[in-house]
């Protein structure tokens, strides 16, 4: 099926109003399972969204770099000497090849092992061996491709791989309060360091995440425990801009045990949730269609007793670990061709309705900008200098071709 087809042009969009009495049809199963809808968000979306991937915490001394990966994009966070985070894509300006081969570290350069290349901590090429022989060669245009870094005022820290100088997407059109949110007063997020970190791989869409952890109508059918944790009668989440809030309030009991939970989803993929003792930065990482890692960093209050922390680690784990058969089911079944979409309800899942329709109206305008530029537009690739006439030329042949679309993408 034609991509377009999916989109439904000039079909009205499915309202997502939570006092509505009529039930809401959700995204057809084909978002969830093409190769062309995951490269279309790939350029939609990930190519150009804020998204938060970790604490400041993390990063507290010169040198200290973490390696992610969203989407096929695989990037460094570094601290420099002066106390800066930068972030750049791990492609060495060379020829390629990842510059950064472990996890996570202390650095005090980052050396290319392929032909020997180096970069200083905020990505500026060092040294490229023999290069001084050459004429043409300015150092200053071949550092590590620079990602836009933002660390927000509870210290959390984002990123936005849009190529441009300053990301179309501004931060604070879809995150402008989200740090400062009445509910984080009165925690001290430094006093949160990392525990463990842990994934759970598996056969599923991200988006399916996504719509499950918004809403919790599934949790009384399938999370037994979920009544120690939050009072699911209570439990309301509210959209604004790109981020979702959810709310329950805690009862007495609740309190005491640490249970006050402050837990946010931002769109695309992340979520926080924050209690006195532990904060949970779940991340929702595509691989493919049908394929995404739950990535998990655990956090630990440095304040809070082993007992306090285990209790409420234990329980969430348990939960996620039910949302994965729960995902990983639905997906079979999405897979199958079978079922299209069914009827949401319009409070029970204002999440998750709220979710895809950030998601809709981000593929709507991007295939809009693609129809008249009569191209693909990858945001995040790089930008060719003005010289690079022959690449250009190899580039449009290549397009006229129809080579892979990552190849082909002239405009940025
Ligand atoms: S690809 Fe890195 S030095 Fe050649
Ligand atoms: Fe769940």
């Amino acid at each position: 099926m034609a991509i377009l087809d999916y989109l439904g042009f000039g079909r009205p969009s499915p309202a997502a109003e939570s006092n509505s009495k009529s039930p809401v049809r959700a995204l057809p199963a084909s978002w969830y399972t093409s190769e062309e809808m995951y490269q279309l968000e790939r350029r939609a979306i990930f190519s150009r969204r804020w998204m938060l991937v970790t604490h400041g915490t993390r990063l507290s001394q010169p040198g200290e770099y973490l390696k992610f990966d969203v989407a096929g994009y695989e990037f460094v966070l570094c601290r420099d000497r002066s106390g800066e985070i930068h972030g750049f894509h791990n492609v060495c300006r060379h020829r390629a090849f990842p510059v950064v081969q472990g996890e996570q570290g202390t650095a005090k350069i980052f050396a290319c092992k392929y032909h020997g290349w180096s970069y200083g901590l905020n990505g500026k090429l060092a040294k490229a061996p023999k290069y001084d022989e050459l004429e043409d060669f300015d150092k200053s245009q071949n550092g590590l491709f620079p990602i836009h870094v933002r660390v927000d005022a509870s210290g959390f820290v984002w990123v936005n791989l849009d190529s441009k100088e300053a990301p179309e997407v501004p931060w604070e059109q879809d995150f402008d309060g989200v740090d400062t949110q009445e509910r984080y007063k009165v925690y001290n997020f430094d006093d949160y360091i990392l525990d463990h970190e842990y994934k759970l791989d598996g056969a599923y869409n991200w988006k399916i995440l996504a719509d499950n952890f918004n809403e919790c109508y599934h949790c009384p059918t399938a999370h037994p425990d979920i009544p120690t944790l939050a009072d699911i009668e209570t439990h309301d989440v509210t959209g604004v801009d790109g981020y979702i809030t959810h709310q329950s309030i805690p009862t007495e009991e609740q309190k005491k045990l640490g249970m006050a939970i402050a837990s946010t989803y931002f769109f695309p993929n992340v979520s926080i949730s924050v209690l006195p003792h532990f904060i949970m930065l779940q991340r929702f990482l595509p691989k493919g269609p049908r394929s995404s890692s739950m990535h998990y960093q655990i956090y630990r209050n440095k304040n809070s007793s082993e007992v306090d922390f285990q209790r409420i680690h234990q329980l969430y784990a348990k939960v996620v670990s039910e949302d994965k058969v729960l995902c990983e089911l639905t997906q079979k079944n999405l897979n199958a061709g079978i079922f299209v979409n069914g009827q949401m309800h319009p409070r029970l899942e204002k999440g998750p309705l709220y979710f895809q329709q950030r998601d809709r109206e981000a593929i709507r305008e991007h295939v809009e900008r693609e129809k008249a530029a009569k191209q693909e537009i990858w945001p995040a690739q790089q930008h060719l200098p003005v010289e690079a006439v022959v690449s250009k030329e190899d580039l449009e042949l290549c397009s006229g071709l129809s080579c892979q679309p990552e190849q082909a993408g002239l405009v940025w």
